[in-house]
């Protein structure tokens, strides 16, 4: 059997905290915590998004015009072909519209005078994609085989500081684009 006892004379009853004090500082403490948590998450996201953009620029300076020879001339690093007829320049994408292979430029037995999109042009090329067989014609229109679109042609412009070719890949331009040099 148990007896309650009084507290001895002048100690201290237990402290009865009013309850809405004690909700309120476990609501403070919880709402610290998430906060904390939120800041911490959105910290770790940020972190995987740098500040800079390492995406590959899409203009490529090519060379000086007069190290292009008068016909055509293939870069490898660009996968472009780049044609001069004199003062005159123009590019072809060498990325076959199928699935991308390199395309391979074939010498024409004949130069060929054309008119494409009102504007003549001198063939001396035809392209063919050595993956599935695709045939282009000189100007890139696809003619043969499963390559659903004419090889692209992309602007060309000369650079302002030291005058050499600039192609930009993120440009494409019709095949009545011509750029002439001084
Ligand atoms: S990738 Fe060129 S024909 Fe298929």
């Amino acid at each position: 059997m148990t007896t309650k006892t009084d507290p001895p004379a002048g100690a201290e009853a237990p402290s009865k905290e009013p309850n809405s004090r004690r909700d309120f500082l476990m609501k403070a403490g919880l709402g610290a915590g998430v906060v904390a948590l939120v800041g911490q998450a959105g910290a770790s996201l940020r972190s995987l998004v740098p500040n800079v953009s390492y995406d590959a620029p899409t203009t490529v300076k090519l060379g000086a015009p007069i190290d292009f020879p008068d016909g055509m001339k293939f870069l490898p690093d660009e996968r472009l072909f780049v044609f001069r007829e004199g003062k005159t320049f123009h590019a072809i994408s060498a990325v076959c519209t199928h699935l991308g292979c390199t395309v391979r430029a074939e010498a024409l037995s004949k130069v060929e005078e054309a008119s494409v999109e009102g504007k003549p042009l001198r063939l001396t090329h035809r392209f063919q994609c050595p993956c599935h067989g695709s045939k282009y014609s000189g100007d890139g229109t696809n003619q043969t085989g499963p390559a659903p679109k004419p090889l692209a042609w992309y602007h060309l412009s000369v650079a302002v500081d030291d005058g050499q070719l600039v192609v930009d890949l993120a440009q494409e331009v019709g095949h009545d684009f011509r750029l002439t040099v001084a």
